[in-house]
């Protein structure tokens, strides 16, 4: 069972609450990206992690990715209000992020796999856009009655995730966890 995030709950995407569980800038550093990195932010929602990735790589592409038109107009009012000038938004389909092969060597899919019907071929396609030698790196609910969140059993714990990783191609290099709330996954792609 999954359950789409409602776009008209915008502002929970960026509030006190997420602001402390998953600070933007310490999270993404936390999970390994580098300066010299290209990003996707698979699934971006209005931004909160693509804008802060896209500061931390200068020059280098930020993708934004959503399936949601709301959401991606919200990503472009915020980083031009921010003076962001290297993120795209792209509007994805489903199973289709619409953007070339190896494009990046960073995929970032926060708080989306849970919501995605066909994970396999989501992770499939997700892999499709990272370079080999890049990462990918997961971060989503635990698999656990929290304060906040979907129902546990929209949720999808790490080691299913992970085993689902490695069947095409991606090996674990690093887990961790942001709060008692979330855990965050880093592969890289053989
Ligand atoms: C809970 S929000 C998380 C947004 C963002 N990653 C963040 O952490 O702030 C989930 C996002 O995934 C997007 N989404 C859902 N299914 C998707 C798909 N198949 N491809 C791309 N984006 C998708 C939704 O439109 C929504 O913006």
């Amino acid at each position: 069972m999954v359950h789409k995030f409602n776009p008209k709950s915008i502002k929970k995407l960026d509030d006190e609450w997420r602001r402390e569980n998953l600070p933007p800038i310490e999270t993404l550093k936390k999970l390994g990206l580098e300066a010299t990195d290209s990003v996707a932010d698979i699934g971006c929602g209005i931004g909160y992690f693509t804008i802060s990735a896209a500061s931390l790589i200068g020059n280098n592409n930020a993708f934004a990715l959503d399936t949601s038109p709301e959401m991606l107009a919200e990503v472009e009012l915020r980083s031009k209000a921010a003076g962001i000038k290297n993120i795209e938004t792209v509007k994805t389909e489903e199973l289709d992020l619409m953007i070339p092969d190896e494009s990046v060597s960073f995929g970032l899919m926060v708080n989306v796999i849970h919501e995605i019907v066909d994970k396999n071929q989501f992770l499939e396609e997700s892999s499709r856009i990272i370079k080999p030698g890049g990462r990918l790196a997961i971060i989503d609910w635990e698999k656990g009655e929290t304060a906040m969140g979907p129902p546990v059993d929209h949720r999808i714990g790490r080691e299913e995730l992970t085993a689902m990783l490695r069947e095409i191609n991606f090996e674990s290099q690093e887990t961790m966890n942001f709060t008692e709330n979330f855990y965050g996954l880093v592969f890289s792609k053989k």
